[in-house]
């Protein structure tokens, strides 16, 4: 199967967990910056959440993306509170290219001013790579 992780992290937060994601998979983790240049059966997409949103340059990319190039995508966020409706926001993109986008997604914690220090943590990291195992395992 072929897999590759693109990510986009203004603080660090979920660019350890995609770094987790891809060790997992065994591929780089690399940041939205990078177009996707092969084929792919799945592709994990990470951001922060930042004010409620996706980050631009991951809609951007998303809008980059050529349908035919992925089977698959999987979201996953760090955030204050939670994914929020990241899901939706993303889902709708990759919808509107006509890309499908797996229901199972993976949020947790990332550090913001003086909450959630140390997220994501050792456990955030491992809960992260047990997701995309069983991703990658079906
Ligand atoms: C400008 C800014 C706006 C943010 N807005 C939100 C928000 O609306 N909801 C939320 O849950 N977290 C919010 N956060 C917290 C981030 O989502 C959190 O710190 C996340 O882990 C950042 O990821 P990063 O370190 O990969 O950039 C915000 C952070 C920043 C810097």
């Amino acid at each position: 199967m072929k897999i590759a992780v693109r990510y986009y992290s203004r603080g660090g937060a979920t660019e350890k967990v995609a770094k987790a994601i891809a060790r997992e998979a065994g591929e780089r983790a690399e940041t939205t910056d990078r177009e996707l240049d092969k084929k792919v059966d799945l592709l994990f997409i990470g951001s922060g959440i930042y004010k409620g949103h996706i980050d631009s340059h991951v809609k951007d990319f998303v809008e980059s993306l050529d349908a035919s190039k992925v089977g698959k995508v999987v979201f996953f966020s760090t955030a204050m509170l939670g994914g929020g409706k990241s899901d939706e926001e993303i889902g709708k993109l990759l919808s509107e290219k006509g890309i499908p986008m797996d229901t199972r997604t993976f949020h947790c914690h990332g550090k913001f001013l003086f909450f959630h220090r140390g997220h994501p943590d050792k456990k955030d990291l491992l809960d992260a790579e047990i997701f995309a195992r069983k991703i990658i395992r079906k």
